[in-house]
This record gives structure tokens, sequence and C-alpha cells, in this order.
């Protein structure tokens, strides 16, 4: 659980589930407002969100079942089943992952990959951690769901020429050139249902992340997304083993590492 975007990845998933189903779903599902009270309070309130829900989870744990499931377990099912819940693929999830003795949580998810990632460096940052140009493209259909804060789609939306212009314009309001960072717009056109939509999204321009866009952008992942776009079980199928190998890069093991109490610190 060391690599910062395999934390934003379960982590979010995970938060967006919990959500739903819990009593603030409302805030998930109005996909225009401006969320820029208890919801986001500055950058790292996503994670901050994520991982109070799993704080929650893992008390509920301890008190059953002390010490036994890790952290690690805990964010690879939790992403796994939120991903079925919301109408997308299921994967096997192994258990027994143990949890770091030296990253903590929060630092590791401080690092997430740029949005305003070319698509070369998007091909080469997942390929440092082993994935393929076909995997990356494939785990960023995760972007089916959920929601991103103007301060990182600002500047698609003011100096991208690969943006549909209506798009651009009905964001604008929310997000101005100035002000407004932490007012979120959902990352796909349907971003409570975990579907294909993002990729038809992407062929009508309407990516919301500059990262988003360059996956199809008259470059090599374009056929990519064409295909994911007409079948969505094609993309199921891509995604959920990119997920299964994702939540098995090098977990620990063994007497490695430990099954922390508390998600947030080490024992
Ligand atoms: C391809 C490289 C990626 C980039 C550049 C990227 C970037 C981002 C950014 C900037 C946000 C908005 C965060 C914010 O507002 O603070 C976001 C949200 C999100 N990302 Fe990614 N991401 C990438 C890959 C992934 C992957 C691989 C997954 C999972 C498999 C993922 C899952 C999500 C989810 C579910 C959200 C929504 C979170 C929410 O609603 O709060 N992303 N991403
Ligand atoms: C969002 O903010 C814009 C600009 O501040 C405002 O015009 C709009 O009414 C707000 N929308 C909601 C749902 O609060
Ligand atoms: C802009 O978006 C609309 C609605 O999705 C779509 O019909 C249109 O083709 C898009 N324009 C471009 C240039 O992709």
């Amino acid at each position: 659980m060391k690599l910062a975007w395999e934390l934003h990845c379960f982590a979010f998933i995970f938060m967006i589930v919990l959500l739903m189903q819990g009593c603030d779903a409302s805030v998930l599902l109005d996909d225009t407002a401006n969320f820029t009270g208890e919801k986001t309070a500055g950058p790292n309130s996503n994670s901050i969100r994520g991982f109070d829900v799993i704080d929650n989870i893992k008390t509920q744990l301890e008190r059953q079942c002390p010490g036994v499931v890790s952290c690690a377990d805990i964010l690879s099912a939790a992403a796994r089943d939120s991903v079925v819940a919301l109408g997308g693929p299921g994967w096997n999830v192994l258990f027994g992952r143990r949890d770091s003795t030296t990253a903590s949580l929060s630092a590791a998810n401080s690092n997430l990959p740029s949005p305003a990632s070319s698509l070369s460096a998007l091909i080469s940052s997942f390929s440092n951690q082993g994935f393929t140009a076909n995997e990356m493209v494939a785990l960023s259909g995760a972007h089916t769901i959920g929601q991103a804060r103007c301060t990182t789609f600002r500047n698609r939306l003011y100096n991208d020429n690969n943006i549909n212009a209506s798009f651009a314009s009905s964001l604008r309001p929310n997000c101005p050139t100035s002000g407004g960072d932490n007012n979120l717009s959902p990352l796909d056109s349907t971003p409570t249902n975990f579907d294909n939509r993002y990729y038809n999204d992407l062929i009508n321009q309407r990516g919301l992340l500059h990262s988003d866009q360059e996956l199809f952008n008259g470059g090599s992942a374009d056929a990519q997304v064409t295909t994911y776009g007409s079948n969505s079980a094609t993309f199921f199928r891509d995604f959920a083993s990119a997920m299964l190998k994702m939540s098995n890069l090098g977990p620990l093991t063994g007497s490695s590492g430990q099954v922390r109490t508390n998600c947030r610190r080490t024992n």
C-alpha cells in the first residue's frame, strides 16, 4: 500500500460508496453544488474524508476481532465492494496483507498523480509501477465515479483547446479564474454509476481533468478509449484485471509489517 495512486484509487473509491450509503448520500448526487464547507476544507480534505470512514470500519473490526484485519486488506476489499455497489465489475481480493511500519497512509496519499500530466507522463508513471499503457487507460476509467476540485481542472477550463465548448461554459461559473478552489464538479456525466460513460465523455471532449482528456487527444490511446466507449464489457473485464493486479502488488505478508490497531499510525 505504498504507491501514492494506489491509495488514491482505493481510498477514494471506497469513500464514495460509503458516503452514498450513509446519511450524506445527497452530497454525491448533486453534481453541480458548491461544496466548499465541511466536505472540502483544504487540499487534503479528500483523504481526510476517506480516512474517517476507514477509521470507523477499523474500530468496529478491532472490537470484534482485534489485531487480525489489516488496514491494507480493508482498503482492498472496500475498493472492490464499492465498485460492485456502483454497478461495476467484481474481482477476487486475496487477503492477508499486512500494514507498513514506515509510511503513513496520509503521507503516502499526499503525492497524487498530477492532473496536468501528458499522455507520455501518465504512461511512464504507471510503467514505473509495472503497468502497461493499456492497463493505465483501463484504470483511469475509475474516474467514471466521483468528483474533483476546481483547482485540479481550472487550467483546462480556461487554457485547453481540446475541450467541448458547451461543457467548458457550463463548468466555468462554478470554477472561476480565481476563487472557488474547492468547488467540486463530477469527473464524468454519471458520477455515481460505475459505467463506461467516462470514455464516451472523452470522445466528446468532455474529460474534466487535462490528464483525462490526454487519453483521447489524437494519440496512441485513442483506439482503446473508442473500444471502451462502445463496449462496457471489455472495459469492465480490463478494469477488474488491472485492479486485481494492483491489489496484489508487493503486499507485505507473513511476519513483515504489522496489523495496525489504528490505520492512521503505526502501532
Ligand atoms: C491516471 C492518473 C490519475 C490522475 C492524474 C488522477 C487525478 C485525480 C484528481 C486530480 C482527482 C481529484 C482530486 C481532488 O479534487 O482533490 C481525482 C479523483 C479521483 N480519482 Fe484519480 N487520478 C488518476 C488515476 C486514478 C486511478 C488509477 C484511480 C482508481 C483506480 C482513481 C480514482 C479516483 C476517484 C474515484 C476520484 C474521485 C474522488 C472523489 O470523488 O472525491 N484515479 N483523480
Ligand atoms: C454555485 O456557485 C455559483 C457561483 O458562486 C452560484 O451562482 C450557484 O448558484 C451555486 N450553485 C449552488 C447549487 O449553490
Ligand atoms: C460536445 O458535447 C456534445 C454533448 O455531449 C456532443 O454532442 C458534441 O459532439 C461535443 N462536441 C465535440 C466537438 O466533441
